[in-house]
């Protein structure tokens, strides 16, 4: 990985400086931070990532424009397109945009005439990089490593923008299996099993979970949403989410120096009895998205 390994290396550690900071109530605003303006741009729902890139941004002593339904409230309404939007933004001399958007590749649409750094804060059923780096970071922290991992993925491997990052971003590292565990029709997208085969890792598919985990032993366990709102219509929702949901069950069979992470929000694919086993990470794991998200800002802007 090399530059790009010591980049992340760097992201990790920062973030884990971070940590400490917020848990001991510690400023970090120095002379050394720039104090800008960032902006947040978003044309879909969010919660956790809105909010803890603004909350990272005023941690680093940043101020933060907003428009959080960017799809009713901007000129987006009068028609103006996302292009002429992130040309005017960035002109504000914003020292980043974070941009969440509905359409696949909205965010390389955005960097291609922008003359700020864009952070693409989920594009459609495209992306979602900085979850990624959150999901890499809890990795490290719960497991102590990064590499030699049974990684099983499950739900909705298609439309799961979350996943489609985590598995690009791990497969960078050695020795990783990933355990695809979905129904047919929300298998990983061919671009992503095509390109598995040339890098390091290696992966597994499969539909049902219970064969699925008589023939491994995963490390993590990353559930996910079934995302409907992306579902094409006429789609059988229910009788799809009924296969794949996390009973205490499943998890008492699960090894003990396993980790569930699921990147939120959940439904009814995590029973909620599971959130006091302590393999459940996913509340860590979003609590982490601060510190990672202050880190990812720092580099960006420093
Ligand atoms: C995810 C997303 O927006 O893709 N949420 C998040 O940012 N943590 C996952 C989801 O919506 O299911």
């Amino acid at each position: 990985m090399d530059g790009e390994g010591n980049v992340l290396a760097g992201l990790l550690t920062t973030a884990h400086g971070f940590e400490t900071a917020i848990a001991t109530g510690r400023s970090v605003i120095s002379s050394r931070r720039s104090r800008g303006s960032i902006a947040t741009l978003f044309y879909e729902p969010s919660t956790r990532t809105r909010l803890s890139f603004e909350l990272a941004a005023l941690r680093l002593g940043k101020s933060v424009v907003s428009t959080e339904h960017a799809k009713d409230f901007s000129s987006a309404v009068k028609g103006e397109t996302l292009e002429d939007t992130i040309r005017v933004i960035s002109s504000y001399g914003v020292e980043a945009i974070v941009l969440r958007h509905t359409e696949n590749g909205a965010a390389s649409r955005a960097v291609a005439v922008s003359s700020a750094p864009v952070i693409n804060a989920g594009d459609g059923d495209g992306e979602h990089p900085t979850q990624a780096l959150i999901d890499l970071y809890t990795i490290w922290r719960e497991m102590d490593r990064t590499d030699n991992l049974t990684v099983l993925i499950a739900g909705d491997l298609r439309f799961g923008r979350t996943v489609h990052s985590l598995v690009e971003l791990l497969a960078r590292f050695h020795g990783m299996h990933f355990v695809l565990v979905s129904p047919p029709e929300l298998q990983l997208p061919p671009r992503l099993t095509k390109w598995l085969p040339k890098t390091k890792a290696r992966f597994t598919e499969y539909v049902s979970l219970s064969v699925a985990l008589k023939k491994h032993k995963p490390d993590i366990l990353y559930w996910t949403r079934l995302q409907r709102e992306r579902f094409p219509p006429a789609t059988e929702f229910q009788n799809l989410a009924e296969q794949y949901r996390l009973t205490p069950k499943i998890v008492s069979s699960l090894p003990k120096s396993s980790r569930i992470m699921h990147p939120l929000p959940r439904l009814d694919e995590i029973d909620s009895k599971i959130d006091r086993d302590p393999r459940a990470a996913y509340f860590r794991q979003a609590a982490h998205g601060l510190p990672v998200r202050m880190a990812i800002l720092d580099w960006v802007t420093g």
